[in-house]
């Protein structure tokens, strides 16, 4: 008998091998390679009529007198923010996260809002589990308390049965697969969970929501490792790519996105979880600090952005004498390359000994933050911490800082100021703004203080250590 032919796929890359190797030559990913057979000719596609010899295309329409279809809005503010305003009708979303982060119960609660009508029009929705039964699905609407919601529910993990039951002209208007790597193929040999039947069943699921005009919600689980075939492979084949993510220990969830065809990507959506389901969060930064001590050295209250909106967060630093050879760094929330970088240019261009240190740095809440922007509240964070002297507490800070030394300005200085006033700060250190000249003191209750070179900041903490000056109580810049 002629052997099965197989090949070796890796689950992280999906590249494909005709020997085992430990390491996946494409990604560089290790014991990342299965075994799955080789399918013979084309795959076959289920439903939908395809003749081997392929169909003459319609042309319909030309690009100008299409109608923008309209978004369908779930109701749930922070979700249809993350997807650019409502799901696209025909559009594929792919929400990956780690596994009991949250996702289940977040496409539960947007399936219900949609569904109850909350986005405006009541939308006939649909959620297949294929992890859960039915009655754990119920028992889960019944604790976020819309098991009222009228929500077609379907425990299935078969993509040809899903596909036979949506395949017709009523479909619904959203349907969510929960989750992805669950659903298999019957004409794969591999099994479910793998790099072939999650992109195969993908794509059945994708081509039938392009043909009936829904929108497809994919569930993908993501491990740190990035091992488990899922959201990377998925990544390309959707039009929208949302991450699910935050701190096991806090209760904040952020819904970031990293891919949208129809919208932006760098909005976020905050939202908390409850015994009761996810809560939006819809004014973040009241949240972030909420129980923030105030007047404690190493802590600065940074002015961010993410997507269209400013975010308020505490950003917390400790440093302590090293005992190591090599003194030990460490960060949650914020990229460990800036951090160095912030410490080189501390140490180089402002001479302040902060390298042989051991030195925490957190931003409080479970946000990660990646805007430059970020810097000079590091730093001031990092000053405070070796100074022991505490920024004042109605005092937001934001710049970003170049290698020589020099604070640089950056966007929507106007936005970051506003929601600080907002939330009774006074006073803001942050970078010179452009082409304000003379009238800069326009920023309404709110002192600015510019700044023009990491120096500047370093004055301050010096001449706040006198006790006759304290750090952002007028004097103008040193
Ligand atoms: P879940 O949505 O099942 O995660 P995922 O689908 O991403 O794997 O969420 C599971 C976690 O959420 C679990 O640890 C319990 C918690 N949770 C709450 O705290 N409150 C709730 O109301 C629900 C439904 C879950
Ligand atoms: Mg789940």
């Amino acid at each position: 008998m002629a052997r099965a032919e197989t090949r070796f796929v890796c689950q992280n890359c999906a590249a494909a091998f005709p020997k085992w190797a430990g390491k996946c030559d494409a990604c560089g990913a290790w014991n990342s390679l299965t075994e799955e057979s080789v399918q013979k000719g084309p795959p076959r596609s289920l439903g939908g009529g395809s003749s081997a010899k392929g169909r003459p295309l319609s042309f319909v329409g030309l690009i100008g007198d299409a109608q923008a279809a309209a978004r369908r809005a779930s109701g749930i503010a922070e979700f249809d923010r993350v997807c650019g305003g409502g799901l696209v009708p025909g559009s594929a979303l792919l929400v990956g996260g780690d596994p009991g982060i949250g996702k289940s119960t977040l496409i539960l609660q947007a399936m219900a809002a949609a569904a109850l009508g909350k986005g405006g029009q009541k939308l006939d929705c649909a959620y297949v589990s294929g992890e859960e039964s039915l009655d754990q699905v119920r028992l889960r609407a019944r604790r976020l308390g819309v098991a009222e919601a009228p929500v077609r529910l379907a425990a299935a993990t078969s993509v040809r049965d899903i596909v036979a039951s949506l395949d017709r002209a009523d479909a619904p208007a959203m349907v969510a697969i929960d989750s992805i790597q669950t659903m298999y193929l019957d004409n794969l040999d591999s099994t479910p969970g793998t790099v072939s039947q999650v992109r195969a069943s993908a794509q059945e699921l994708i081509r039938l929501a392009k043909t009936r005009g829904f929108t497809v919600i994919l569930v993908g689980h993501v491990t740190k490792e990035g091992t488990i075939a899922g959201p990377r492979v998925l990544e390309h084949m959707v039009d929208t790519v949302l991450y699910f993510e935050g701190e096991r220990g806090h209760q904040f969830r952020i819904l970031r996105a990293v891919k949208n065809r129809f919208g932006p990507t760098d909005e976020i959506g905050v939202f908390e979880m409850t015994d009761v389901g996810l809560a939006e969060v819809p004014n973040p930064s009241a949240l972030f600090l909420g129980d923030r001590q105030r007047e404690i050295a190493g802590a600065a209250v940074f002015a961010g952005i993410e997507g269209t909106r400013p975010m308020l967060v505490e950003i917390q630093a400790l440093v302590a004498p090293s005992t190591l050879g090599t003194p030990r760094r460490a960060v949650v929330g914020w990229d460990g390359n800036r951090l160095a970088m912030v410490l080189a240019v501390l140490e180089a261009r402002c001479g302040v000994p902060i390298g042989g240190n051991d030195i925490y740095l957190n931003v409080a809440g479970g946000l990660r933050i990646s805007e430059p922007a970020a810097d000079l509240a590091v730093a001031a964070a990092l000053l405070s911490a070796l100074t022991h002297q505490p920024v004042p507490a109605d005092t937001v800070v934001f710049g970003e800082i170049g290698l020589s030394g020099e604070v640089r300005p950056v966007s929507q200085t106007d936005a970051r100021i506003k929601e600080a006033e907002k939330l009774g700060f006074t006073a803001a250190l942050m970078p010179q703004r452009r082409g304000r000249g003379m009238e800069r003191a326009n920023t309404g209750g709110l002192q600015a203080r510019e700044l023009t070179h990491l120096r500047h900041l370093v004055a301050l903490f010096e001449n706040a250590q006198r006790p006759e000056r304290k750090l952002g109580a007028g004097g103008g810049r040193p």
